[in-house]
């Protein structure tokens, strides 16, 4: 995947000009308020873009956030629209699959990226990041576009899964806990499904 590409994106248009847009991610801190974390409690939002997730982490009084993208635009701005409040938040411009998680996560939050990911090699290579980047006994929420929504996203082909899918594939380092679909709308009123699965790291190894 491509830094300049995306962004590309993120300096040419508005954040109601995204498809992916939410003014509160509310299905995304359904799952995470059911984790019942600690305001202490690492987070890492992989792929989180300019989405408002962050203000409304911070708003719950969560310390340590991180939000992760390739874009370095895209990250900018929601330092911008942060501001002060932007400064306990660690911004990392990285592409996921070159990411080398110095620290594992309570949390990994990915919404509608991983599904960019269209070969084995790189899902794979996610994975084996993902699981280097979450703390034992730590958690993993992702969302895709499901079987059922789009087939690309801003021009790029992307993976659609059920929830089975996303269980097979994650079930070789991770236990889930609940999947569940959803219908976004878009700024403009369209609707695409997305598929939400929860997962657990155990505690210990072994
Ligand atoms: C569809 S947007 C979703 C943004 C955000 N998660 C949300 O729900 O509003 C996909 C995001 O993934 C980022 N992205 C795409 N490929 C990436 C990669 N390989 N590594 C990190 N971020 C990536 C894009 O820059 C973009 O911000």
């Amino acid at each position: 995947m491509d830094t300049n590409f995306w962004n590309g994106i993120y300096k040419s248009k508005s954040e109601k000009e995204f498809s992916w847009f939410q003014e509160i991610p509310v299905k995304s801190l359904e799952l995470i308020d059911e984790l019942k974390l600690a305001p202490a409690d690492s987070i890492i939002d992989i792929g989180g873009g300019d989405s408002h997730l962050v203000d409304e982490l911070l708003a719950r009084e969560f310390e340590d956030i991180s939000v992760l993208d390739i874009s370095s635009a895209a990250l900018e701005k929601a330092q911008i629209r942060l501001g002060v409040r932007s400064k306990p938040v660690k911004f990392i411009a990285s592409d996921i699959l070159k990411f080398d998680p110095q620290r594992a996560y309570k949390l990994w939050h990915d919404r509608a990226t991983f599904h960019f990911l269209t070969s084995i090699e790189d899902i794979e290579t996610y994975l084996s990041i993902a699981n280097r980047g979450i703390a034992p006994g730590g958690y993993l929420i992702l969302s895709t576009f499901s079987k059922s929504g789009p087939d690309n996203c801003s021009g790029l082909s992307i993976s659609q899964y059920c929830d089975t899918d996303l269980k097979k594939l994650f079930s070789k380092y991770f236990t889930n806990i609940k999947c569940l679909e959803d219908t976004h709308s878009t700024p403009w009123g369209a609707t695409q499904n997305f598929v939400y699965c929860g997962f657990k790291k155990a505690a210990t190894l072994g």
